[in-house]
């Protein structure tokens, strides 16, 4: 058995070392507001937060958790960085159909979280990985400068 601390309830799974995150939260927890996308590290949409940090969980074996704490977006808003990002995505109405939009915002928390202020390069190169094929990325830039942390 393995112990999964997400969104700060622990969880105990008994999955093998080479299992993807990303299919654990979507299938054996039922935490399905991370999305699978391209399942190869290219798309974003499956961000979660892995000690603080932004990772791809397609792309996170069991193995590479160790006693790091995961936060995915059911959980983010729990975060007060978390919290603004989400309020600033509804407030700029960034969202066209969504399906990109857990991992856009993982990414953007992580972002703000380590650069409270971001120019629009920082911007660019912390969401270059986060595939939107609504083209959002104006609003995703929008509503990250207003966030004020
Ligand atoms: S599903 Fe993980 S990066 Fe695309
Ligand atoms: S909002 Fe549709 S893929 Fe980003």
């Amino acid at each position: 058995m393995r112990k999964l601390t997400i969104n700060g309830q622990v969880h105990e799974v008994d999955m093998p070392d080479d299992m993807p995150l990303l299919w654990v939260l979507r299938d054996v927890l039922g935490l399905t507001g991370t999305k699978y996308g391209c399942g190869i590290a290219q798309c974003g949409a499956c961000t979660v937060h892995l000690g603080g940090i932004a990772v791809r969980s397609c792309q996170t074996t069991m193995d590479m958790i160790e006693d790091m704490p995961i936060v995915t977006i059911e959980g983010v808003s729990n975060t007060p960085i978390g919290a603004k990002v989400q309020a600033a995505w509804l407030d700029k109405e960034v969202v066209q159909c969504g399906y990109c939009q857990s991992g856009q915002i993982m990414s953007a928390t992580a972002l703000l979280t380590e650069n409270p202020k971001p120019t629009d390069t920082d911007i660019d190169d912390a969401m270059a990985g986060n595939i939107c094929r609504c083209g959002t990325y104006v609003r995703i830039r929008e509503a990250i400068h207003s966030v004020n942390v």
